[in-house]
């Protein structure tokens, strides 16, 4: 099979200086979308049509396999596949895919190219509200006739809820010959892709139909409005796929995935909760409300409270983490770690059971078992120029309120005294402190006010 994805149209509906087709829906562009699901069809060759910011588009998206094929100018959707002709396998069956309509299933153009084994096949779609589409114009047989845009349709045609979703697939000599005999001999000074169709016909070539699963699979994006409608129905099978292997939603509609969520048994989401990248929630995990989680990974049985941020981390199981904890990039917790409220921690590594449950900064850190960290705590961990390392040892006590100007260690089992300023090593088992001695001044009077 022979995949061209049309891709060059400007878009300017949506009022960006981004390329249409690089707009995000559920994190990832419209166009990697429509890439990730031909490539899933394996075809021979995968074209890919761009002309407006197509050199943006060459430099955002993934795709070693894709073949480029610049149309300028831009003289329609025949036009377009014009350019990709040189490029495809005489052979093979031609799949033409939309750029901007992100939601085609993989499964619907598998029937679409069953049909097309010897055939031209148009995918169709029942509208409710077929306005705007071209409309398939059957014989009594039920045969196909031709495809009548909305601007040419009388109003007998206009009637006709069965519409064109712009995807074929067809045998590519029969595409070649056909695409050589299009004009632009329209309002629109355009070659329309649609034209063949009445060319199979006048050749007496046989049309087939296939239907996708739903009618979302062929919306297409020509607007931030049609953007924002395309993500509800892309999160809301999502939140269903996510409820179908057992995961407890509090409102399947509050929750936004944007990447890849792997949930085991028995996980729960509370509400406004967003995933970015790969995310891993084993088993029993609980997220509370409007929580962040970007490339992380959660263990069994623990618990985020509400607000709480994750990214490039992994939470061990049974973990007790925020409201409002902030966990980023190399942060790494063992089993039984707590990190409560307004705690950042960053490139740090935690052994099992040690807890920062205020108000506390660890960066750069290795922290053994059943550390206790203070609130106010912070490691002083950036000299204004370069980084250095803390490391607590297993069973330490930073008391509150501690400054650890690293590099420096406090050693196993040691005690800080709330206050302290640790600029050299604290010893094992001692109790290190560094504030001034506390003094009562007796008879001591406070200023009076002078008066004049
Ligand atoms: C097209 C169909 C219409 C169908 C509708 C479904 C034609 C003539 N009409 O109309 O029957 O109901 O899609 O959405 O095909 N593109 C290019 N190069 C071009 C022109 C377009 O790459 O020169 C791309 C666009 O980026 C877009 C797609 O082709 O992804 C469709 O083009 P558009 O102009 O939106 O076609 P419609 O008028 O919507
Ligand atoms: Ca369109």
């Amino acid at each position: 099979m022979n995949i061209v994805i049309l891709a060059a149209g400007q878009g300017k509906r949506m009022h960006s200086n981004l390329p249409k087709v690089l707009h995000p829906l559920a994190g990832k562009a419209l166009v990697q979308h429509v890439i990730d699901t031909a490539r899933s069809l394996d075809p021979q060759t995968l074209c890919l049509v761009y002309g407006h910011g197509g050199e943006v588009v060459r430099t955002r998206i993934d795709a070693p396999d894709l073949i480029w094929v610049l149309q300028d100018p831009q003289l329609g959707t025949g036009h377009a596949v014009m350019q990709a002709l040189p490029h495809l396998k005489d052979a093979a069956i031609t799949l033409v895919l939309y750029g901007d309509v992100p939601l085609i299933q993989a499964e619907t153009l598998q029937r679409l190219v069953h049909e097309a084994r010897d055939a031209l096949a148009i995918l169709t779609v029942e509208l409710a509200d077929p306005s705007g589409y071209g409309r398939i114009v059957r014989n009594a047989g039920g045969d196909v006739l031709r495809i009548v845009e909305q601007k040419d349709a009388s109003a007998e045609e206009r009637a006709i809820r069965e519409v064109n979703t712009g995807i074929v697939a067809l045998p590519t000599a029969r595409l070649a010959e056909w695409l050589g005999r299009l004009s632009n001999d329209n309002a629109q000074q355009e070659y329309y892709l649609t034209d063949i169709v009445a060319m199979a016909v006048a050749d007496g070539e046989p049309i087939r139909t296939a239907q996708p699963q739903g009618a979302w699979e062929m919306l297409g994006v020509n607007s931030k409005v049609q953007l924002a409608e395309l993500e509800r129905i892309q999160q809301r099978r999502t939140a269903e796929r996510l409820m179908e292997q057992g995961v407890r939603l509090a409102d399947p509609a509050r929750i936004d995935v944007r990447g890849e969520l792997v949930c085991g048994r028995d996980v729960f989401i509370d509400v406004n909760c967003v995933f970015e990248g790969r995310v891993v929630l084993e088993e029993a995990v609980e997220i509370g409300p409007a929580c962040v989680l970007k490339n992380a990974c959660i263990g069994a049985g623990s618990r985020l409270a509400a607000f709480s941020h994750i990214e490039d981390a992994i939470v061990g199981p049974d973990g007790v983490i925020g409201p409002f904890a902030r966990l980023r990039p190399g942060t790494e917790l063992a089993a039984g770690v707590h990190v409560g409220n307004f705690v950042e921690l960053k490139n740090s590594k935690f052994a099992a059971k040690s807890k920062a449950n205020h108000l506390a900064y660890v960066g750069d850190a290795i922290v053994g078992s059943r550390v206790n960290i203070g609130a106010g705590t912070i490691t002083c961990n950036y000299d204004g120029a370069n980084k250095y390392q803390t490391i607590i040892e297993d069973d330490a006590f930073i008391g509150s309120d501690t400054q650890l100007v690293a590099p420096v260690t406090v050693g196993r089992g040691a005690t800080l005294g709330a206050g302290t300023t640790l600029t050299r090593d604290a010893p094992p088992d001692m109790l290190t402190v560094s504030r001034a001695r506390q003094v009562s001044i007796p008879g001591w009077k406070r200023p009076q006010k002078t008066k004049k």
